[in-house]
């Protein structure tokens, strides 16, 4: 039904239990892609609606059996016309998935195939997000679960590791440690591996947000998609999901996808910049943007080969246009996403300063994280105000507000 390709020596693989990336090429440079013979797919518009979970796309997802019983996936997506003076914004979001990111879409197929490949013990390595995921959406089922997660996660997503009861290994270090020392237990202890890059089904999971947007426009793309990138899986999941669709003969166009990072989390930007071939330029990273802080990307290669080929590009923000982001897009929209999420929508308004989007163009940003993840982050918009709970004071504040 499907096999393996590798991003660069184009070697294919049939699927197996215990392949992940290319031997010849290593994990960084031979991420698998997942392809399909369209040619005996058939599939019609019809079989698609909007508020259908991820198990909708079964046909072109590499599974034997949709395992999940929290709904993941079929999130909103809103359309605004007047905002930064473009034809449309629409603001996919992902913050109402189970465990409120867009990362439940991932892990959704990672423990499928984990019951699929009989494992009895899953793990990851994550800034937080796909911890949390993959705690949330294993709890009810019988597989074991061990995540390592830097502990200087936000509160809540460290908070959410152990409300759902996994095991968890708190990382002194980077998240780039976490996933290094990660690989190295589930190796040994032969445990599956939800890791981003490393485990090939993820990507297709991810790719359910890119298939959602296209159904909730009735198959009509928009012009040009905006996502927060880290990793880079979530990027090129989206290239993914469009290219399935195009094959399909389902759209007729794949949309400009740009890639948002933080200024001094910007590996793949400067990955990028350099040009073919890509070779990953690792750096040290830092930003508020927890989720996306990552100084070795590990689908750095398919975010830099996809973003080219679907016409985009990367893009950097500050972190100050980060956090005015999120509640200049909360403001406008009522969406409230994490500092990643919002990401999106900094990098809109600056493709939209340097003239990469068009006053006639519809752009979507990918929401892909609920700002109640890190607080911290907006803590500071909070007023330190105290009022006597009496009528006068409580007229005069009012007064003042409206003045
Ligand atoms: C909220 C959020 N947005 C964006 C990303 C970026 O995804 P990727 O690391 O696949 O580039 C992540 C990854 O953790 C995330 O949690
Ligand atoms: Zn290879």
């Amino acid at each position: 039904m499907y096999k393996l390709r590798c991003i660069t020596c184009e070697k294919i693989y049939e699927p197996s239990r215990d392949l992940y990336t290319c031997p010849h090429c290593g994990d960084r440079m031979g991420t698998l892609e997942v392809i399909y013979d369209y040619d005996n797919i058939s599939i019609k518009k019809s079989e698609f609606y909007p508020e259908g979970d991820i198990s909708q796309f079964s046909k072109i997802l590499p599974i034997n059996q949709y395992v999940v019983q929290l709904k993941v996936g079929g999130t909103p997506l809103y359309k605004f016309k007047n905002i930064l003076g473009i034809k449309e914004l629409q603001v996919k979001y992902d913050g109402t998935n189970p465990t409120a990111s867009y990362k439940d879409r991932a892990t959704a197929i990672a423990i499928s195939k984990a019951y699929e490949f009989n494992y009895d013990t899953i793990y990851c390595a994550s800034t937080g997000n796909a911890a949390s995921s993959l705690a949330g959406l294993t709890a009810p089922t019988k597989l074991n679960t061990f995540i390592f997660v830097p502990a200087s996660a936000p509160i809540a997503k460290i908070a959410q590791l152990y409300v759902y009861g996994a095991n968890v290994i708190q990382i002194d270090g980077t998240y780039d440690e976490a996933f290094d020392i990660s690989m190295v237990v589930g190796k040994k202890l032969n445990w599956y591996s939800r890791n981003s890059a490393i485990n090939p089904y993820l990507l297709e999971g991810k790719k359910t947000g890119a298939l959602e947007v296209i159904v909730q426009n009735n198959f009509e793309p928009p012009d040009v998609v905006l996502v927060g990138v880290g990793d880079g899986t979530v990027i090129s999941s989206l290239f993914k999901g469009f290219y399935d669709f195009y094959k399909l003969g389902l759209i007729n166009k794949i949309p400009k996808i740009i890639g948002i990072q933080a200024q001094n989390a910007d590996a793949i930007v400067r990955t990028f910049e350099k040009g073919k071939p890509y070779t990953p330029v690792d750096i040290t990273s830092s930003t508020i943007a927890d989720s996306i802080s990552v100084g070795k990307p590990r689908d750095v290669i398919k975010a830099c080969k996809y973003v080219e080929k679907s016409g985009g590009t990367f893009l950097r923000v500050s972190d100050e246009e980060i956090l005015k982001a999120i509640s200049e897009l909360a403001n406008l929209t009522g969406v409230f996403g994490e500092p990643a999420g919002a990401a999106s929508y900094a990098g809109l308004k600056k493709a939209i300063k340097n003239n990469l989007i068009a006053k006639d163009e519809k752009a979507c940003i990918f929401v892909t994280g609920n700002g109640l993840k890190d607080i911290k982050s907006v803590e500071k918009l909070i007023k330190p105000i105290k009022i006597k709970p009496n009528l006068e004071e409580v007229l005069s504040f009012i007064n003042e507000v409206k003045s």
